[in-house]
C-alpha cells in the first residue's frame, strides 16, 4: 500500500562528503517546498539525529548552493546508531552501545514523517533501523567512489575523476623533464573506479586497481619497454586499494571509533620506493587525498546531483517508501534500500574500458609487457619505433 504523503521531511547527508551534496540537497528541499513539505536537515548525518541538532530548511537556505562543495549540513563518518562508539572502558576498548532510540526521540520530537539520507552504502545500512520501523526512508547514492551497488554512477564520482585526471595532466610535463616514473595515488576504497577513469583520461602508461593484483617486475618491465622506445616518463596511476599479487592493502590508519576504521594509504609511495630500489628509474609518488573530495561539483555532478534529489522527493510524493535512487542504463530509477548493504560494487572482469586501455598498450601490472623485438621484426602489430 502506498504511504500517504508526508507532511514534513527530514534529510541528512552521511558519511565521507564529496562535491554535489548541496546539489541534491537543493533539489530535495526545492521539490519538496513546491510540494508543500516542510523540511528539516540533521547536523552531521546519523550524529544529528543521535544529538536531537535539526534545523529548518528554507528556500534561502538552499538558494545559491548548487555549486558549493562539501555540505551545508555537515556529515560524520562515524555515526551508525545501531554501533555507535560512546567511549573507552578501562582496558581501553572502545564502548559500543545501540542508540536508535535517540534517534527515534528526535523524529518524534521534531514530527518527521520521513527521512532522505544522502550518503554511500555504510548511510544506506545505517538507514535500516528506521525503515524497518515504518519511517518511509529514501536513500540517495554518494561517493567519490562509485562503489554503491545497485548503481551505476554515484554524484560525485565524476567531480573527483576530473580532479584527479588535471593531476595526472600534470605530472606528465616534470615525469619527462626528469626521466622519471611518477606514481600518483587516488582514492577510492576497495574499487579502481577512479584510478581507471583517470588514468585512461589522463593517459596513464600503469593503472593499478584493487580489482586485478598487480606485480612490480611487471610495472618495472614496462618503464624498461617504454625507455626502449624512446620513451623518458611513465605514468602510473594507483589506486589507494591496489594490491601486489599475494600482497595486502596498505593501511595509512586505524580508527578504532568507526564503524569503517580501516583507512588506505601508502601503496603510491611504496611503489615509487619499489621502483627506486629495484630498476635505474628515479620515481616519485603523489598522493592526491582528500584534495578528491573538495571544491566545487563539476557540471555532471550538478546534473545528477539535481536529477536524483527531484527523484527522491518524488518517490516520496508517489507513496514510496525504503527505495534508494539508481542511476542504471543511462536513467533514473530505485532500488530497495536494502541492495547496497549486498556489497561493493567493483570492477568486472569484463569491463570494456579495462579493455579499451589495454588495447592502447596501457599495463595493468598482471603480465608482461608484448615483447618489443618480435614487434619489431614484424611478426607483431607494426607501428612501434618507425
Ligand atoms: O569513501 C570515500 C573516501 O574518500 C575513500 O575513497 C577513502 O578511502 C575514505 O573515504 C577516506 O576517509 P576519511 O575521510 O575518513 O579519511
Amino acid at each position: 500500500m502506498a504511504n500517504s504523503i508526508p507532511k514534513r521531511i527530514g534529510v541528512l547527508t552521511g558519511g565521507g562528503d564529496c562535491p554535489g551534496l548541496n546539489a541534491v540537497l537543493r533539489s530535495v528541499t526545492k521539490h519538496a517546498l513546491q510540494a508543500g513539505i516542510d523540511v528539516r536537515g540533521i547536523e552531521d548525518g546519523f550524529l544529528g539525529l543521535i544529538e536531537n541538532r535539526v534545523r529548518q530548511l528554507r528556500y534561502d537556505d538552499v538558494s545559491g548552493i548548487l555549486k558549493l562543495g562539501g555540505t551545508i549540513l555537515g556529515t560524520s563518518n562515524k555515526a551508525n546508531p545501531e554501533k555507535f562508539a560512546t567511549g573507552f572502558d578501562e582496558k581501553g576498548e572502545v564502548i559500543w552501545e545501540d542508540v536508535t532510540d535517540r534517534c527515534f526521540k528526535t523524529i518524534e520530537e521534531h514530527g518527521l514523517e520521513a527521512l532522505v539520507v544522502l550518503g554511500g552504502d555504510g548511510t544506506m545500512i545505517c538507514a535500516q533501523p528506521f525503515a524497518k520501523a515504518g519511517i518511509p526512508v529514501i536513500g540517495v547514492p554518494k561517493t567519490i567512489d562509485n562503489d554503491v551497488l545497485g548503481t551505476e554512477l554515484t554524484f560525485g564520482f565524476q567531480s573527483a575523476v576530473e580532479i584527479a585526471t588535471e593531476a595526472i595532466d600534470r605530472v606528465h610535463s616534470t615525469a619527462e623533464s626528469h626521466g622519471r616514473a611518477l606514481v600518483v595515488e587516488v582514492m577510492g576504497r576497495n574499487a579502481g573506479w577512479i584510478a581507471l577513469r583517470a588514468g585512461v583520461a589522463g593517459g596513464a602508461d600503469v593503472i593499478l586497481v584493487p580489482e586485478i593484483p598487480f606485480s612490480i617486475d611487471h610495472v618495472i618491465e614496462k618503464i624498461e619497454w617504454r625507455r626502449k622506445l624512446g620513451r623518458r616518463a611513465t605514468i602510473i596511476a594507483i589506486a589507494e586499494g591496489a594490491t601486489m599479487v599475494g600482497g595486502e592493502q596498505v593501511v595509512h590508519a586505524l580508527d578504532p571509533t568507526s564503524p569503517d576504521p580501516v583507512k588506505l594509504g601508502g601503496i603510491g609511495n611504496m611503489v615509487a620506493k619499489l621502483i627506486d630500489e629495484r630498476s635505474p628509474v628515479e620515481s616519485r609518488a603523489v598522493t592526491l587525498g582528500h584534495v578528491q573530495r573538495g571544491g566545487s561539483p563539476v557540471a555532471n555532478d550538478r546534473v545528477l546531483g539535481t536529477q536524483f534529489g527531484a527523484a527522491a522527493t518524488q518517490l516520496l510524493l508517489d507513496g514510496h517508501s525504503n527505495r534508494m535512487v539508481a542511476w542504471v542504463k543511462g536513467r533514473v530509477t530505485h532500488i530497495d534500500i536494502s541492495d547496497p548493504a549486498e556489497g561493493q560494487r567493483v570492477i568486472g572482469a569484463d569491463d570494456p574500458l579495462v579493455a579499451a586501455a589495454r588495447a592502447c598498450y596501457v599495463s595493468f601490472g598482471d603480465t608482461s609487457p608484448r615483447d618489443l623485438a618480435e614487434e619489431m621484426t614484424g611478426n607483431g602489430p607494426r607501428g612501434l619505433l618507425r
